[in-house]
């Protein structure tokens, strides 16, 4: 049934007609145009589909529209802020994690949402929180000191 529904979008307000229970992944791609967000199952098995919502990693291809009602969701397309990358934007292009790319947001989203709730996370933390994001090209050896670079400089450390 559509609807219409409210969040906060990449820090803007937005507002929806839609049928509430679309995902919100086809929502963002296809109504919206945000197209950084990747399908990669559809199951909430891969990660490719990861964003975050209240600071929180979610699969935005199990996340129903009217789930985000009032809530804030952050999208890759968001984390650059003022034309500057986000830091681990910067160490996955400096560390070369990734080949064609394609897990690429999701992972960065993912370990965005884990640097804000473990600022200082250890390399296990870093392993666990990472492991459920596949990357079929097997770049998982250079992702994790990539997010652990951006971890220190986030902290100032670098
Ligand atoms: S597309 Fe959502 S987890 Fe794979
Ligand atoms: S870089 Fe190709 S799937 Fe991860």
């Amino acid at each position: 049934m559509e609807e219409t529904v409210q969040f906060t979008l990449n820090g803007k307000s937005t507002r929806l007609t839609v049928d509430t229970d679309r995902m919100l992944l086809w929502v963002l791609r296809t109504d919206l145009g945000l197209t950084g967000t990747k399908y990669g199952c559809g199951e909430s098995v891969c990660g490719a589909c990861t964003i975050l919502v209240n600071n929180e990693a979610v699969r935005s291809c199990q996340t129903t529209v009217k789930s985000v009602q009032g809530k804030e969701v952050l999208t890759i397309e968001g984390l650059a802020s003022d034309g500057a990358l986000h830091p681990l934007q910067k160490a996955f292009a400096e560390h070369d994690a990734l080949q064609c790319g394609y897990c690429t947001p999701g992972m960065i989203m993912n370990a965005c949402a884990l640097l804000r709730r473990t600022p200082r996370p250890s390399l296990p933390q870093i392993i666990t929180a990472m492991e459920d994001n596949l990357c079929r090209c097997g770049a998982h050896s250079r992702i994790l000191p990539a997010v652990q670079a951006a971890a220190k400089e986030m902290q100032g450390a670098i």
